[in-house]
């Protein structure tokens, strides 16, 4: 069968795993896509960089919107970042295009989410974004598919590995914020702009996603409570050790009567509870269904393998044909759109 071929546009830290990926397990994975997948295109700024893999062969767009008309690409892998900008051009362009997309964007897909998937619908295309939310666990799958059944009622966790693993290492290394936070800019951890990770913001677009799809209806990003860690000092962590409480950012969101509260902050987490010893880079993601009870799901949620395990994911999803629409289960809930502010922002 048909190479499925693939056209990235970025090739930042999760690119380059990508085109690891791709290259480290190709057998398996034609086997589990029914054909080959490989890359034939790449958009990135810089072409002299040295990246440390093989890019011989493969076209080179200086535009990234020149994927999407690209007639030897079928689909397009869009790892730019940003809700704006070339990422969105690129991907809006693609779908116009009736081009698959694969993402791995939380921005985009938390503010034009619901716009994106009205455009794929239209061009009956996939566009697949599992890398977008807690990278390497497959929660999009997991709400969407897993829990196709259930009545979701609650969904949310430990959603941005750059925070999680600085409380971790502030907590014991009692080392200084700035000297953590270098180390996980250096891991590739964290976002271009660190501030969207220290500020919750990050955290909160992967929330909006989830609780979406969990409850089938658009949220709005801007109605969503953000606060970050920036406020959160080592006397804190050491007073709430004493109290037998870890201090972890929780990403938070219920179906309530008026409709979707999600917020994201700080929270004194009780040390028995089993998202309390999830440290380091590790995200968690939990969710409650009226059949299926509390699941909790636990992975590295940032990095070049796990994110590109995601991305590679949807990749052969697309390559067999087995992608849903984005709403999946729960789009027949999607008249019903509502969503409340909590607080003050
Ligand atoms: N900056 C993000 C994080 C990367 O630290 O979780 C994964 O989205």
């Amino acid at each position: 069968p048909a190479t499925l071929r693939v056209g990235i546009a970025g090739l930042g830290t999760v690119g380059v795993g990508v085109v690891r990926l791709l290259a480290a397990n190709a057998e398996l994975i034609a086997t589990r896509a029914g054909r080959p997948i490989a890359i034939t295109a790449v958009a990135a700024r810089d072409r002299t960089r040295e990246r440390g893999v093989d890019l011989s062969g493969l076209r080179w767009h200086d535009d990234a919107r020149g994927l999407a008309g690209d007639p030897d690409v079928d689909v397009v892998v869009e790892l730019i970042g940003g809700a704006e900008g070339p990422a969105r051009q690129l991907v809006e362009a693609s779908l116009a295009a009736g081009r698959p997309v694969v993402t791995a964007n939380k921005a985009l897909i938390a503010i034009h989410g619901a716009s994106l998937a009205a455009m794929a619908e239209r061009s009956a295309v996939p566009l697949c974004f599992e890398a977008a939310v807690a990278g390497g666990i497959p929660v999009i799958k997991a709400v969407r598919e897993g829990l196709a059944a259930d009545r979701l009622t609650r969904v949310g966790g430990i959603l941005n590995g750059t925070c999680n693993y600085i409380l971790t290492a502030m907590r014991e290394s009692g080392r200084d914020f700035a000297s953590i936070l270098a180390e996980a800019q250096a891991l590739g951890y964290a976002e271009a702009d660190p501030s969207t990770d220290i500020d919750g913001i990050d955290a909160a677009h992967k929330l909006a996603i989830l609780a979406a799809l969990a409850f089938g209806r658009p949220v709005d990003f801007a109605s969503v409570h953000v606060e970050g860690i920036r406020a959160v000092g080592a006397l804190d962590i050491a007073f709430a050790q004493e109290l037998g409480y870890r201090i972890k950012l929780l990403g938070i969101a219920r179906l309530a009567e008026a409709g979707v509260e999600a917020r994201v902050h700080p929270c004194l987490v009780p040390q028995t509870m089993p998202i309390a010893l999830v440290d380091g880079v590790f995200n968690a993601v939990f969710a409650e269904g009226d059949f299926v009870g509390r699941v909790m799901l636990e992975g590295r949620g940032a990095g070049a393998g796990p994110t590109a395990s995601a991305v590679v994911a949807d990749l052969i999803d697309v390559a067999r044909g087995t992608t849903i629409p984005v709403w999946g289960a729960n789009a027949e809930h999607l008249s019903q759109v509502v969503s409340v502010p909590i607080g003050e922002r």
